[in-house]
């Protein structure tokens, strides 16, 4: 096994071995003043409480885009957020009541989320891409009161099937007709700047992240804000994140990365926290990396193996010395982009894992230990986390088994909107949740991800997770991307089928279909090698990145695709 030694920065966490030994996680409660004063906002305490403690002039917000280059301080954000706190009152909102945000990011969107957090309701963000019934299914569960809009997307906003929505809150320079529309600038304009803070409970709603399942509609994940405990540590100790810090994270605040990490963790730490809205392109990433001078940089496995992918003399364009710390969430890490990070970066990448459902980062690589490039590390301190059988057993090292975690760290979901089937489904096995991952945990306690519990294949008798088999296909100089399944054979159960989207100068013939499944039977196993290769222009992916198997797997099948709201384009 080839571990990579932490490179030493003058970052390192400060005894950080110490800390984590005698960890718990109501330690973490001092660094609020809510531990003094006994009230409680998290939007209060990411912003506010840094205005008050003499960072008002502190940039909070670096946003561009393709048309906008804007710095928003801490005091600045404070009094937006309470404009547009303000502004949902007058509207009717309270506490406890759901605003939904469908927009493309911006500072607009920003603004509103914190607004609507400040007055105690509970915000819904829902990516721009999503189109009508998706956009209508989830304001329909949510009964969601308000919502925060573009023009562009409101052809995508049903109004006339959604009683609930009472109020539409337009950013943008024309306000269309009827009585639900209302101008979001004239509203700030007229709004007033006085504090909106409304005293929650820690256990008071905070947000409700829709989550596609495999199958039937999507569920409202529904968190609380006693997940800033979670939000506020794991940001310090894993992002690393320091007072002169500019951090950027690339997800958008519509996934659960881009609220938690994107907005919670870096201002809830006082932390320069850069936006870049618009799409992905290599060129717009590392000028964005330059531009900031960023320092710690959270992305997914899809956005690096893209990088990798683009011609490398893009990336020799840029100064990206300073970035010192980078991070990587949502699906699994191949070692082969744990060595484009050491190569590029000369840093190596921490794989981070969690879930929609658990708020906040569970395992995970610390800054300064041991990294074993594919492993997702180890348990943050305070996190309890296990390969169990159906029975809830404990499973001895090495071996695969359910991925699962003793409830009742500070950020897990608090329910299940509407469905508490669903909910109580997680827990089943007493004491545990559930991850439907299925991982093994290795001598030194590492965790090993080798699928979701549905995508482990059985060949032949023997249990193989497609994400190796991914990763080394990826390895394979011709291959972009890769996603294995399990195809029905009468002989061996399944067989490993791999879908595969080459490279640029790369074309599909008989004989590279040949080498590659030869550099698999060599390199890897012969039982790992796939007896099917189908080359795909593209292959099906969430917005959010993650390879859909389940997809790849009901084409083979001829089977019905299932929900695909969060499919990209
Ligand atoms: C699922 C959760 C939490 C942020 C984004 C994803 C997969 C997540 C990793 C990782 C391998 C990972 C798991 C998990 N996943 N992180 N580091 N290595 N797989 O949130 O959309 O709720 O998806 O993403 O399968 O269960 P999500």
């Amino acid at each position: 096994m080839k571990v990579l030694q932490p490179k030493t920065t003058s970052h390192q966490l400060e005894n950080y071995e110490a800390t984590k030994e005698n960890f718990d996680w109501n330690q973490v409660k001092e660094a609020f003043s809510w531990h003094k004063t006994g009230q409680v906002n998290l939007a209060y305490e990411a912003i506010d409480r840094h205005v008050n403690e003499g960072l008002g002039n502190k940039p909070a917000l670096l946003y561009s885009d393709a048309e906008r280059d804007e710095t928003y301080t801490f005091r600045q954000l404070k009094d937006l957020s309470n404009q547009a706190g303000n502004m949902l009152k007058d509207l009717g909102v309270e506490k406890g009541d759901r605003v939904f945000i469908f927009m493309p990011r911006s500072p607009e969107l920003y603004v509103s989320l914190l607004g609507t957090i400040k007055i105690g309701a509970v915000v819904g963000p829902l990516f721009e891409a999503f189109m009508k019934d998706a956009v209508k299914a989830r304001l329909e569960d949510s009964e969601s009161k308000v919502l925060v809009t573009t023009p562009d997307l409101l052809p995508r906003v049903p109004l006339d099937e959604l009683p609930h929505l009472e109020k539409v809150v337009v950013v943008g320079n024309e306000l269309p007709d009827g009585e639900k529309f209302v101008s979001y600038f004239d509203k700030m304009k007229a709004a007033s700047k006085e504090s909106a803070v409304e005293w929650v409970d820690l256990e008071d709603g905070l947000i409700l992240h829709y989550t596609s399942g495999s199958t039937g509609k999507p569920k409202g994940v529904y968190h609380v804000h006693n997940s800033m405990l979670q939000h506020y540590q794991t940001a310090k100790w894993v992002l690393d994140l320091k007072e002169d810090d500019t951090y950027w994270c690339t997800a958008d605040p519509g996934w659960v990365t881009g609220t938690s990490y994107g907005i919670f963790g870096p201002w809830l730490n006082g932390v320069t926290n850069v936006v870049r809205g618009g799409r992905f392109s290599p060129q717009d990433w590392y000028e964005t990396l330059e531009k900031y001078k960023v320092t710690v940089w959270y992305s997914a496995p899809t956005a690096f193996r893209m990088l990798m992918a683009a011609d490398p003399n893009i990336k020799e364009m840029y100064d990206l010395s300073s970035v010192r710390h980078i991070l990587s969430v949502g699906e699994p890490l191949n070692p082969e982009v744990v060595r484009w990070g050491v190569e590029a970066f000369d840093r190596r990448i921490h794989d981070t894992w969690w879930m929609t459902e658990t708020g906040a980062m569970l395992i995970c690589n610390y800054p300064g230990e041991p990294i074993k490039p594919g492993s997702m590390g180890k348990p943050f301190p305070g996190v309890e986390a296990a390969i169990i059988n159906d029975h809830g057993e404990e499973l001895p090292p090495n071996e695969m088994g359910n991925l699962a975690v003793k409830a009742g760290w500070p950020s897990m979901m608090r329910k299940v909107w509407k469905n508490e089937e669903k909910f109580n489904e997680y827990f089943a096995i007493d004491g545990w949740y559930v991850s439907g991952d299925t991982a093994y945990r290795d001598e030194e306690g590492y965790f090993w991800f080798q699928g979701r519990n549905d995508d482990v294949i059985n060949t032949a008798g023997e249990r193989v997770g497609p994400f190796e088999i991914e990763s080394k296909l990826v390895e394979h100089r011709a291959v972009a991307e890769a996603g294995v399944i399990g195809k029905p054979d009468p002989v061996r159960g399944h067989i490993i089928k791999a879908f595969i989207s080459l490279r640029d100068g790369y074309t599909q013939d008989d004989e590279l279909i040949d080498e590659i499944k030869q550099f698999i039977k060599k390199e890897l196993s012969a039982h790992a090698m796939p007896r099917e290769i189908e080359f795909k222009e593209k292959l099906p992916k969430t917005r959010s990145g993650k390879i859909m198997r389940r997809v790849l797997k009901a084409w083979e099948l001829g089977e019905p695709v299932g929900d695909l709201s969060t499919m990209d384009d």
